[in-house]
């Protein structure tokens, strides 16, 4: 017996160690949107030596769609953002699967008094107008800065006859600072640049999964829907439960152009060409120890200059559902007192919860928005603080109006905290702008020494130049790197 264990040991010692069958023309390292789309892009172009590694236990990363109540929600990706042109609505247009969504979702700033409609909407339209057309000449420093003046200028002389309104509009503005933060993805509005480069497509911002999930996209960008006969042979390419330490890309060790890909569990896979797709969060956390020799300086700066912060969602669960069907987007304004009063309790992380949504297409279901300084910190306190933290919320903004019941289920997204996502989206900070930093030098390729020769490859939504932080922006991205390494091969 002891013997047969040695043999088999020894045996799995040499193939490790000598078997060309860890050899591959290519690694991908991540199954997330970009990874995916890399792999589909080359399996229809009849490249198949290429294997994918992925550290997770499942594919998808930062689309996530779990079975939550009697539904599935969405704890990463949610919204197809635009349609003509947008890579995600051209690929599933003519399957009925994506739904426009439907006006009730309004923005709603909501307080213990009654605002009027009017002034509200006013408010909103405001925010909009100076968020979605910051001038190209922008002197200040931060998006923070530049909104701040605009709007403390704009309700200066809206409201200048009406103290009430007036103090309202200032309580809204941390409210419109945490919305920005929500939207591009940071902690801090302070840390956002004013000149941005994303580029929105035109068309509906919010289409939605019709309660499938947004994994429904890649489920048909890998042709298993609608008919799953079809599918390309992509799940046995993928290795699951593989996450890469080092990948030893230096050229005049190895014999052979090869990349040796560590993973943590000690494998090691070999490749002439690698696709590296892991966020920007997981580069910036192992720059010093997943590559070798280390990354060419305007590698290393795209990685520290691009900004990567994090948002969170709560997903509440209740047996019934006690408010009403019309209840549309409620967002949280405090006034100063009460803001005070949570930072005299240690409780000012209340004042990153935003915003209350129903689920779409799930009557049970609420779903509270989180963004700012504290996410970090709310991820890890345990369900129970969360849990009272809502109620001290809802009883405040809400219990005149309804008759509030505990949920019965909660499920909160993390991913600041998981190592192999280490936040959520990109941003542009400050510190691109001073530096003149690209994202192009974050998506260039690695060359062998003194060739113009790529080796190692990056896709991902940080490397997309005009549309990162979305699905499209990270599919376009491995579309476009797969394109390359078909390129390379063709002309070989
Ligand atoms: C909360 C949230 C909401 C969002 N909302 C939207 C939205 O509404 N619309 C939209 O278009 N976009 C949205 N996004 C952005 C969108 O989800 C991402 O831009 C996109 O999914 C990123 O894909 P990717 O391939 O670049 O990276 P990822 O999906 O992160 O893929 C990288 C993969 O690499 C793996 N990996 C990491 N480290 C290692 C390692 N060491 N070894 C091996 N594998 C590793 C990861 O597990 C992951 O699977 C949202 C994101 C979040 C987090
Ligand atoms: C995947 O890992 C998570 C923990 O990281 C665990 O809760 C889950 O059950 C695992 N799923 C599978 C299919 O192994
Ligand atoms: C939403 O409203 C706009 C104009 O107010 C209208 O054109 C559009 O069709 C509406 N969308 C839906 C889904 O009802
Ligand atoms: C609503 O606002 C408009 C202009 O902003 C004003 O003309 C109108 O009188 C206001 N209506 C009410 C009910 O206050
Ligand atoms: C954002 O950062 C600035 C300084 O960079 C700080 O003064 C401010 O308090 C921060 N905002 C929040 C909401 O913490
Ligand atoms: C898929 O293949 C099976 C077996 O070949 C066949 O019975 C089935 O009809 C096919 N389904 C579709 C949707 O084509
Ligand atoms: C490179 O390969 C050749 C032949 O395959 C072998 O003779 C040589 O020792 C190798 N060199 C190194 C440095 O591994
Ligand atoms: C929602 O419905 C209630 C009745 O259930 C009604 O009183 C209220 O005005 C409606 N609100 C909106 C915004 O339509
Ligand atoms: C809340 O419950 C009380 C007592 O059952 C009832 O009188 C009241 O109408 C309810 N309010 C709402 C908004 O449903
Ligand atoms: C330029 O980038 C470096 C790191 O890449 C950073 O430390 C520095 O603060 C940036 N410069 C400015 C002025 O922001
Ligand atoms: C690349 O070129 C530099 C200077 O021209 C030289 O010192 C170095 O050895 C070269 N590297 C390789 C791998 O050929």
């Amino acid at each position: 017996m002891k013997l047969l264990l040695l043999l088999t040991t020894l045996c799995v010692f040499f193939f490790q160690h000598y078997c060309e069958a860890d050899h591959h023309k290519l690694v991908i390292i991540g199954a997330g949107s970009s990874g995916i789309a890399a792999a589909t892009r080359l399996l229809e172009n009849d490249f198949t030596d290429f294997i994918i590694l992925e550290a997770e236990n499942r594919t998808g990363g930062r689309i996530f769609s779990v079975p939550f109540g009697n539904g599935i929600v969405d704890l990463g990706a949610q919204f197809c953002q635009g349609e003509k042109n947008n890579i995600v609505y051209e690929t599933v247009k003519d399957l009925d699967v994506l739904k426009h969504h439907d006006n009730g979702t309004y923005v709603n700033l909501y307080t213990k008094f009654k605002i009027d409609k009017n002034v509200t909407e006013t408010i909103n339209n405001l925010f909009d107008s100076i968020y979605e057309n910051v001038e190209d000449d922008v002197k200040e420093s931060s998006l923070q800065e530049y909104f701040v003046k605009r709007f403390t200028n704009a309700i200066n002389k809206l409201y200048s006859d009406s103290p009430k309104l007036l103090e309202f509009a200032k309580d809204c503005t941390d409210f419109f600072l945490g919305a920005i933060c929500s939207i591009e993805g940071a902690f801090n509005a302070s840390d956002i640049s004013p000149h941005e480069s994303y580029e929105e497509i035109p068309g509906d911002q919010y289409m939605h999964w019709n309660g499938k999930g947004y994994k429904t996209f890649l489920d048909v960008l890998m042709k298993k829907y609608p008919n799953p006969n079809e599918s390309l042979p992509i799940d046995d390419k993928i290795l699951l439960n593989k996450e890469v330490a080092n990948v030893d890309w230096r050229t005049e060790n190895s014999n052979s152009s090869k990349v040796a890909i560590k993973c943590s569990n000690g494998e090691t896979y070999y490749a002439e060409h690698v696709i590296v797709t892991v966020s920007l969060g997981v580069l910036k956390e192992n720059l010093e120890t997943m590559f070798n020799p280390r990354l060419p300086i305007e590698k290393v700066r795209a990685i520290e200059d691009i900004g990567f912060g994090a948002i969170s969602e709560i997903h509440l669960w209740y047996e019934h559902s006690w408010w009403p069907e019309n209840l549309t987007l409620m967002n949280f304004i405090w006034t100063e007192q009460e803001r005070r009063t949570l930072r005299d309790n240690g409780l000012e992380w209340y004042l990153n919860v935003l915003s209350l949504a129903p689920q779409i297409g799930n009557r049970n279901e609420l779903c509270l928005w989180i963004a700012g300084d504290d996410v970090p910190k709310i991820e890890q306190l345990p369900d129970s603080e969360i849990l009272s933290g809502i109620t001290y919320i809802f009883d405040l903004f809400l219990r005149k109006d309804y008759n509030i019941t505990q949920p019965s289920k909660i499920l909160r997204s993390k991913w600041h905290s998981q190592p192999h996502f280490r936040g959520s989206y990109s941003y542009p900070s400050i510190k691109m702008n001073a530096n003149n930093t690209l994202r192009e030098d974050l998506g260039n390729p690695l060359l062998y020494p003194n060739t113009t020769k790529p080796i190692v490859f990056f896709a991902g939504e940080a490397t997309n130049p005009h549309h990162f932080a979305t699905v499209h922006g990270a599919t376009e991205t491995g579309f476009r790197e797969a394109d390359r390494i078909l390129k390379l091969y063709k002309t070989q």
